[in-house]
């Protein structure tokens, strides 16, 4: 299904294409987040960042779940807009010698994904609870509060745990 195809013609096509593409989105994090954990020099970065995989693990699992309740094949559609966070975040890190300066790097590019993450699950929530999906509302809103905790903890280790700082002095 391409990105905005007529392939989506109801509510329902446009909530199977989000959920589609939050899989393959998943998908993409599980395999940048361990080059991001060798990356990171901050102990608490690379706890926070070790944490949020196995946490995405679960994401995709009760994913898998979702789409079987629903009766539908497990399956991820293109993502250009993941694909577009995790290539600049790639990118900018490739460029930062300084181990300091790419510890706020990191974490500022693993807080888009996170956002990104959280936009998507609070919209396939609301859509699945307007559609009458209920049986897929409590894994949906536990991987949504993952991610707002990841955020939230990545803040953490940005303001409270001197990453910030230690990058800019
Ligand atoms: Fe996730
Ligand atoms: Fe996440």
């Amino acid at each position: 299904m391409g990105l905005f195809t007529k392939d989506i013609k109801t509510m329902e096509d446009l909530f199977q294409h989000e959920l589609q593409d939050i899989y393959y989105a998943e998908h993409q994090i599980l395999k940048s987040l361990p080059t991001m954990i060798d990356k990171a020099t901050n102990r608490d970065l690379a706890t926070a960042l070790r944490n949020h995989l196995e946490e995405t693990n679960k994401q995709v699992d009760r994913l898998d779940q979702v789409f079987k309740k629903l009766d539908m094949q497990p399956k991820g559609t293109d993502c250009p807009a993941i694909d577009g966070i995790i290539k600049e975040a790639d990118a900018t890190a490739g460029e930062i010698d300084d181990k300091q300066v790419l510890d706020a790097a990191i974490v500022a590019n693993a807080q888009a994904v996170e956002h990104y993450e959280i936009c998507r699950y609070g919209t396939i929530i609301a859509w699945a609870e307007e559609l009458g999906h209920d049986e897929v509302v409590r894994l949906l809103t536990t991987n949504l509060n993952e991610e707002k905790a990841a955020n939230t903890k990545l803040n953490t280790v940005a303001l409270r745990k001197g990453v910030n700082r230690k990058a800019a002095s």
